[in-house]
């Protein structure tokens, strides 16, 4: 089998917004990645064996005082270390070069001359410009620039405002970029950032989902052995993948608790059963907890309030379920990188808020039982690669994030079992449309709120005085910030009449054009 983790590259974080993106871009070019925080201790980075340092971008300015440095110990460990934007100024500044404020600030497309004989960059090109001097469409997000080069470096690439972009030290193997190769906007960013792990680095492509897989499953195995394992499943992308996976690897020995609180989409239970307990075969035990869930948010109308008691009930259902399985030894979480990024960084006090965590799955510490957490090293797009790898529907794996509180948080006010299934039908129409209209993968995510108040309509002859519902979509790339969807009008208008005629009890449909900020994606 193959060593998915014999050749690493080490990312590390000096804040920027898309530090993240540049491991996921690592992982796709198939080596493996992790982000530390840019001050870590030197053992750590020496113990990790990395065979390539980034240094990611950052909100700071080395010509400040106190800011994030880059320490020279890393610059001679002899590992190639590729330093973006923030990181390319901290390793001008360490090594005795120059970084100003620059008074041309660059933000957006930027071209780029790149010089022959760059080990990095030479032969690159999105266009060949007069005297055939190649040219790179890159993506520039920066205010200082660096204005004196470190002794024993060239300038590999440049531009009018910034005559060096670019840095390399080919016999010291550092280099430096001022553009983001890990935005897609720069046209050949993955060209680059392959250059530098394989061709500079040396490392090789074997992380990809199949020798993922593969390794997942005999850890797995080899972690719990003969033991018995429980999971709550939720039928999101995360929990159903570990549910998939665990069956893979220990069959029989897995039991999965999912319980349905009645705030789940129309048919969602009976979909999760379909999934996992008639096709593969996975150990299911399905608690109806609808009625339970209803009696306890009676008369609740605090947004807050309600979100902790479907939460705390949601413990209470799984800790009662999971006793009964008294052999149990293990809790399966779909724990992902991402989690264990910001609660690392939140330990530390340097998180940069990525987005709220609320998982309703946060389980008790008091269980007494030991963490399985087969996904805690991989992205959202990885798990969905592993999830399309062990065969599970398409549908499932793509499917728009749903909050843990569910349908709480979509009726506002007051949850009462009518609003839930007006609320499930308008739901259903409305995203069976987006697919059938080739909509639903280009929102980032798409529902149906309800709103208890009534408004007047007529129908036929007579007036009714019904609820209203609100549609919802909207664009974004890390839920922190999102632009509401530009639908076109008719498929909105064919979805707002499918709703009224169809569904008895809504008289009216509106379309929500609020951003985030200032308005969240969920109403509540
Ligand atoms: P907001 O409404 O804060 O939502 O803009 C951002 C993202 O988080 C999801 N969300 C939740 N997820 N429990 C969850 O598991 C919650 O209580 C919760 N509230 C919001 C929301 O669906 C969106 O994807």
């Amino acid at each position: 089998m193959k060593n998915i983790h014999a050749d690493k590259v080490l990312i590390l974080d000096f804040g920027s917004q898309y530090t993240q993106l540049i491991a996921r871009r690592v992982r796709e070019l198939g080596t493996y990645s992790e982000i530390y925080p840019w001050d870590i201790a030197i053992e750590k980075i020496i113990a990790f064996n990395a065979k390539g340092i980034i240094l990611s971008g950052g909100p700071e300015s080395v010509t400040l005082q106190n800011t994030p440095e880059i320490s020279n110990e890393i610059l001679k460990l002899g590992i190639p270390v590729l330093g973006i934007c923030y990181g390319m100024q901290a390793i001008a500044k360490q090594l005795g070069g120059e970084v100003e404020e620059s008074n041309q600030r660059e933000f957006g497309y930027a071209q780029v001359n790149i010089e022959s004989g760059s080990e990095l960059l030479a032969g690159l090109s999105d266009q060949t410009v007069e005297k055939n001097n190649a040219v790179l469409d890159v993506w520039m997000s920066h205010g200082d620039r660096v204005a004196r080069l470190p002794n024993g470096f060239n300038v590999i690439a440049s531009t009018d405002s910034a005559p060096i972009a670019a840095i390399e030290n080919k016999q010291q193997k550092i280099y430096g970029l001022q553009f983001h190769p890990e935005v897609t906007h720069t046209k050949k960013g993955k060209e680059i950032l392959g250059r530098f792990i394989h061709d500079i680095c040396g490392c090789g492509s074997d992380w990809t989902s199949v020798n993922i897989v593969h390794e997942s499953i005999e850890n797995v195995k080899l972690q719990v052995r003969g033991d018995q394992v429980i999971l709550g499943l939720s039928g999101g992308v995360d929990s159903s993948v570990v549910a998939a996976l665990l069956h893979k690897a220990i069959g029989e020995q897995l039991t999965c608790i999912f319980v349905d609180t009645g705030l789940l989409r129309l048919h969602e239970g009976d979909q999760v059963m379909e999934t996992f307990a008639q096709h593969m075969g996975v150990k299911v035990i399905r608690v109806n907890a609808e009625q339970r869930c209803l009696k306890e948010l009676k008369d609740e109308a605090d947004p807050e309030k309600k979100r902790k008691i479907i939460g705390n009930l949601f413990i209470k259902i799984f800790e009662e379920e999971s006793s009964k399985l008294s052999n149990a030894k293990w809790l399966a979480q779909g724990t992902i990188y991402p989690d264990v990024i910001e609660s690392a960084g939140a330990s530390t006090g340097k998180a940069h808020l990525i987005k709220s965590h609320h998982n309703v799955g946060g389980l008790p510490e008091d269980m007494k039982l030991k963490l399985v957490e087969p996904l805690r090293e991989l992205f959202k797009d990885e798990v969905r690669k592993m999830g399309e790898e062990l065969g599970l529907p398409y549908e499932m794996i793509h499917r728009h994030p749903f909050p843990g509180p569910g349908l709480g948080v979509r009726i506002l006010g007051e949850v009462k079992k009518e609003y839930a299934d007006l609320l499930r039908l308008a739901d259903d129409i409305y995203i069976s449309e987006l697919r059938a209209y080739g909509l639903y993968d280009d929102v980032s995510q798409a529902f149906a709120v309800f709103l208890p108040v009534k408004s007047v309509g007529v129908m036929g002859d007579g007036r009714r005085y019904d609820y209203v519902i609100a549609l919802r979509a909207v664009e974004t790339i890390d839920f922190m910030t999102a632009r509401w969807a530009h639908l076109p009008y008719e498929f909105l208008d064919h979805v707002s009449r499918r709703i009224i005629n169809e569904i008895d009890g809504i008289s009216r449909v509106t379309y929500d054009i609020s951003g985030k900020p200032p308005a969240t994606i969920e109403w509540e």
